[in-house]
C-alpha cells in the first residue's frame, strides 16, 4: 500500500513510520512541518530506505497537501499531526486550534478532492485513519471505562481541539462518504517521547537527581499503552478496520501518577543505585495541580480486541524498564530534543540537562 502519515516525526508517528517501512510491504510518505515536537533524528533508521520519503509540510497548507495527494496517490492516510501537550494548550491554545482543528479540516478537504477522482477499485481500498485520544471523553471517577459509545466531554483546550477534529472526521464520513476511521487511545509511553511528558521527564530528572514534580497529590489515574503496541493496533485498523467506525485502543494498565513515579524511581534505583544509597523517591515534589485536571482515564478496548484481534504484547513493568534503558543509552537523541524553547508549566524542561542524564 501507499501510505501517507502526517506527524511522522513525532513520538507515535515515528514509531508507526518505522514499523510500516520495516515491513517492506508499503511505500510511506511522511508529512511533518517539524514543530518543536518533530524530530528527524527519531527516523534515522529509515532515512535513505527506498520505500520511505519525507516532506516538511504543514497539514494546513492546502496547495502543498493537495499536491502530495495528487503525486503520491495514497491508499491510506494516518493523521497523527497535532499539537499534543495538554499543559501547552492551557498556556497558549492558538496552535492547537490551528493544527488540530483547521489542519484536520484542510486534510479532510484535500483527501475528499483526491478520493472523488479515484476509480471504483481504488475507492473501495482507500482509508483515512484519524488518530485521537481518550481525553475527548473527559474524566472518569473511581469506576467505569470509556468505550466507543461514551459521550464526548473534553475538559482541556487540547482535548476539546481533538474532539472537534474527531467530529469533523465523522461528518466527512456521514456527509461526504469519505471512508474514515477514528482511533482513541490512552496515554502512550516508550522510546522517542519528548521529555515534556510525564514518563521521560521523570526518568531523566531522576537520573539527573533533580526534582520530580507531581501535580496535586499524584492521585490522578492514567491507563498506559506501550507505543509499539499502539503502532501494531493502527496497522490492524488499516488492514481490517471497518469504515465509519471508531476504535478505542488501550492496554489495561491503570496506575496513579504517584505510583508510576515511585515505580520509575524504584526501577532506576535498582539499575543505578545512588551514591548516597537513598531512594530517588525523595526527589518527588508535589506541585500546584493543573487546572481542569482530569481525574481518571481508563479504556475499554474490547471492540478492537474482539473485532480486529488486537492484543498488546508489552507487559507494563517490562515496557517501563525497556523505556528507562532506552533513555539512558540515547544521549544523542536527548541532546537533539533539548532546546531552550522546551518548557512546561513549571519550567521543568529548562532545568533538564541532557549531559547529566546518563
Ligand atoms: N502521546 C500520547 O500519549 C497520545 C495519546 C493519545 C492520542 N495521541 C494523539 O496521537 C497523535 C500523535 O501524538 P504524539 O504524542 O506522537 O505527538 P507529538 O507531539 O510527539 O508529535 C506530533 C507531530 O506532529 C507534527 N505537527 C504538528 N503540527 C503540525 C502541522 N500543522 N503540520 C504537520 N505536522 C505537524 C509535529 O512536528 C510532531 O512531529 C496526536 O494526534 C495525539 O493527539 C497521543
Amino acid at each position: 500500500m501507499r501510505i501517507l502519515v502526517t506527524g511522522g516525526a513525532g513520538f507515535i508517528g515515528s514509531t508507526l513510520v518505522k514499523s510500516l517501512v520495516a515491513s517492506e510491504k508499503h511505500e510511506v510518505l511522511n508529512i511533518d512541518c517539524l514543530t518543536y515536537a518533530g524530530n528527524l533524528c527519531s527516523l534515522d533508521s529509515v532515512e535513505g530506505k527506498s520505500n520511505y520519503r519525507f516532506s516538511q509540510t504543514d497539514i494546513s497548507d492546502q496547495k502543498a497537501m493537495s499536491e502530495h495527494f495528487i503525486h503520491f496517490k495514497p491508499d491510506c492516510v494516518f493523521n497523527l499531526a497535532a499539537e499534543s501537550h495538554v499543559d501547552k494548550s492551557i498556556d497558549s491554545p492558538d496552535a492547537f486550534i490551528q493544527t488540530n482543528i483547521n489542519g484536520t479540516y484542510n486534510l479532510l478537504k484535500c483527501a475528499l478532492n483526491y478520493f472523488k477522482c479515484l476509480d471504483a477499485e481504488k475507492k473501495s481500498q482507500f482509508k483515512f485513519i484519524h488518530i485521537s485520544t481518550d481525553e475527548v471523553y473527559g474524566t472518569l471517577s473511581e469506576s467505569g471505562k470509556f468505550d466507543e459509545t461514551s459521550p464526548y466531554r473534553p475538559n482541556s483546550p487540547y482535548s476539546a481541539s481533538k474532539a472537534s477534529s474527531d467530529h469533523l472526521v465523522r461528518a466527512w464520513f456521514e456527509t461526504f462518504n469519505l471512508p474514515t476511521i477514528i482511533t482513541n487511545c490512552s496515554n502512550n509511553y516508550g522510546p522517542y517521547q519528548l521529555p515534556e511528558k510525564l514518563v521521560p521527564l521523570m526518568i531523566l530528572n531522576a537520573m539527573g537527581e533533580r526534582d520530580l514534580p507531581v501535580y496535586g497529590q499524584g492521585l490522578n489515574i492514567r491507563d498506559w499503552l506501550y507505543v509499539e503496541d499502539h503502532a501494531d493496533a493502527l496497522c490492524l485498523v488499516m488492514e481490517k478496520g471497518r469504515i465509519g467506525e471508531s476504535y478505542n485502543i488501550g492496554s489495561d494498565n491503570e496506575i496513579r501518577n504517584i505510583d508510576l513515579v515511585r515505580l520509575i524511581c524504584d526501577q532506576i534505583d535498582k539499575l543505578f543505585p545512588r551514591q548516597n544509597k537513598k531512594s530517588r523517591q525523595d526527589l518527588i515534589k508535589f506541585v500546584q495541580d493543573r487546572p481542569g485536571h482530569d481525574f481518571r482515564y481508563a479504556i475499554d478496548a474490547s471492540k478492537i480486541t474482539q473485532e480486529l484481534g488486537f492484543s498488546p504484547k508489552t507487559n507494563f513493568e517490562l515496557g517501563l524498564e525497556k523505556t528507562i534503558m532506552w533513555y539512558l543509552s540515547h544521549n544523542d537523541w536527548i541532546e537533539s530534543v533539548t532546546k531552550p524553547s522546551l518548557t512546561n508549566r513549571q519550567g521543568v524542561i529548562q532545568e533538564f540537562s541532557a549531559s547529566e542524564s546518563i
